[in-house]
Parts: structure tokens; C-alpha cells; sequence
């Protein structure tokens, strides 16, 4: 996404160099860092991110792998936690804005500087990453506030990545890690990380949406209120306006890229048995013993 555009430090240039890296997929060349691939612009992103992110005890941080459902818990979120100052109504932001400038990307912003000023943010703040647990911040493991995590079935992840990164560049697919630290920090402290699926939001959105707005410390007395955030962010209403059918985000990707088709196994349409089966293989050995299972 992030096509490396950065002037980039002496310093991230050092640590590129002493990292193992892959020809990229929409970029020439990518990195492993601390167990997962990045652009360069990222890495530099990441470090300044981890050095100089100073997390308020009230905040909140929406942790996802891309293709998850960052869109969907971004929009969910900005509805629920500031539910006060706007009501579900024809002036929401969300009717005019795509949930993604609603919600800053932590490492993304800090690609090109590391003074990056959230402070204008309203309270609580509400920010989205892509970093695995044990990249992220120490300030955002050590002070009070709370992660909600969303993952989703690795087949319909790697399905949807396929068809955004087709839209991004078309010949070329690539393969995604898979990430389990958040489970692990969920069974572990459940009062810091909450963890969500696509598939569970799916099925039972008003049960989900509930879970989370209490985790958050925003819970409803009103199911009226519940039924038309969920409403307002679902599919089939974001996906319809204009403002997220039409036009660029910031980051110069069309913003219908982030809506295709919202459908749990969707993945059936598109990958043979073998790439299905060569997923499954993955996936078992990676979630072994975790007690997660998709
Ligand atoms: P598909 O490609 O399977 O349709 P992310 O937001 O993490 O980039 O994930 C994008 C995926 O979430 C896409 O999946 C997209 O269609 C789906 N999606 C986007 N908005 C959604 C919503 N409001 N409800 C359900 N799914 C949504």
C-alpha cells in the first residue's frame, strides 16, 4: 500500500540492510521485521511509531491483520465511542466520510516523521495497527488502555488480500503470516484485549457489537441504539454511499477497494482444493495447541 515514497533515515537504512528481504508485490523489495513483512516506508514507520507513540490510559487501539475487517471495526468503533456528540442520524460522519480517515494508522502516519501529533485527537482516542502484538509500543503495553483485536478465517483473508492487491497491481498475489499473539494476550489478560472475529460479527453483529462497547467501557441501556450503529456500519450501508463508492482516500486507494463483498467462505469462489488445502496445512500447523481454530 505504502509504495515507499519516505525519504528514509540513515538509521532505518542500517537496519534495512541487516534485514532478510524478498522481491515485493507492489513494491521492489520487502522486509522481514520482527516476524512480519513491510515496505520500507513501514519499517521506518514502525520504529518511529515504537520510539515516540505515547498511549493515554484511555485509549483505544483496534489491532487487526489486513483484510480482517479494519474497516468495518473502524467504523463500528468511531459509531460507537462517540455515540454522544453523534447520534446515528443523516449528519454522521460515517454518511460522509470513509471509516479509514476517521481512524489514524499508527505505524502508517509515523512513515515520514516521528513527530506525529495526536494530541487533537478527541477523547478517548481511538487508533488502528497492523502490528502483532510483541511490535507493538511499550507505552500502549503498559499503560491502561485497551486493544480490541479482530482476525478472520486465513482462507477468505487471503482471498480478500488477493482481490484488494489485484485492484493495486494486477498480476501479482502474495502470502500473509499468520498472527496468534493477541489470542494468546486476550486468555491472558481479558480486561486489556478483547478478541473479535469476522466470522462471530458476522453472525451475530448486535451480541458482538455489545461485547465490544462494554469492553470499551461504553456500554448501551438502549437496544434502539445498538440496532442502528449496527445498522449504519454494516455492509450494505457503507458500502452504498457515494463517498465510499466514488474517489481516493488519502493514502491513494480507491476507497471501494475496502468494500468487495463482506461474506464469511466466500474464499469456495476463487481458491482451487489444492491452495485450499495448502492453506488448511498452514493454518493447523501455525494455530497448533492454541486452542483457536478456524
Ligand atoms: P471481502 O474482500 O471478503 O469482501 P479490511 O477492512 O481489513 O481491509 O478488510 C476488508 C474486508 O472486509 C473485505 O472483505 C470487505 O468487503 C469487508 N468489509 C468492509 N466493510 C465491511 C462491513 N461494513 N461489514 C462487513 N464486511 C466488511
Amino acid at each position: 500500500i505504502y509504495l515507499g515514497d519516505e525519504d528514509l533515515t540513515q538509521e532505518t537504512r542500517d537496519l534495512l540492510s541487516s534485514l532478510p528481504s524478498e522481491k515485493g508485490w507492489l513494491v521492489s523489495q520487502i522486509y522481514q521485521f520482527e516476524g512480519s513483512w513491510h515496505t520500507q516506508g513501514l519499517v521506518q514507520g514502525i520504529l518511529n511509531c515504537q520510539k515516540n507513540f505515547k498511549a493515554n490510559d484511555s485509549d483505544i487501539i483496534l489491532a487487526t491483520t489486513p483484510k480482517s475487517g479494519t474497516t468495518w471495526l473502524k467504523a463500528l468503533l468511531f459509531a460507537l465511542i462517540h455515540r454522544d456528540k453523534f447520534p446515528v442520524s443523516s449528519k454522521h460522519p460515517l454518511l460522509a466520510t470513509n471509516p479509514h480517515p476517521l481512524v489514524p494508522y499508527l505505524e502508517a502516519d509515523y512513515r515520514v516523521s516521528p513527530d506525529v501529533d495526536f494530541s487533537e485527537l478527541p477523547s478517548p482516542r481511538l487508533m488502528q495497527t497492523h502490528l502483532q502484538h510483541h511490535s507493538l509500543p511499550v507505552s500502549i503495553k503498559n499503560s491502561s488502555c485497551k486493544i480490541v483485536y479482530c482476525c478472520r478465517n486465513p482462507k477468505d483473508m487471503f482471498v480478500s488480500l488477493w482481490h484488494f492487491g489485484k485492484k493495486l497491481a494486477p498480476q501479482e498475489i502474495a502470502d500473509y503470516p499468520i498472527e496468534k499473539s493477541y489470542w494468546y494476550e486476550s486468555r491472558k489478560n481479558p480486561n486489556k484485549v478483547l478478541f473479535v472475529t469476522y466470522e462471530e460479527l458476522k453472525k451475530q453483529t448486535e451480541v458482538e457489537v455489545k461485547r465490544i462497547a462494554n469492553f470499551i467501557g461504553c456500554g448501551f441501556t438502549a437496544e434502539k441504539e445498538v440496532s442502528e450503529i449496527v445498522k449504519l456500519c454494516s455492509f450494505e450501508s457503507l458500502s452504498k454511499l457515494e463517498v465510499n463508492r466514488q474517489g481516493k482516500l488519502p493514502n491513494g486507494i480507491e476507497s471501494n477497494s475496502y468494500f468487495r463483498k463482506g461474506e464469511i467462505g466466500g474464499w469456495r469462489d476463487t481458491l482451487s482444493e489444492s491452495l485450499a488445502e495448502v492453506i488448511d496445512r498452514t493454518t493447523e500447523e501455525k494455530f497448533r495447541g492454541s486452542g483457536l481454530k478456524f
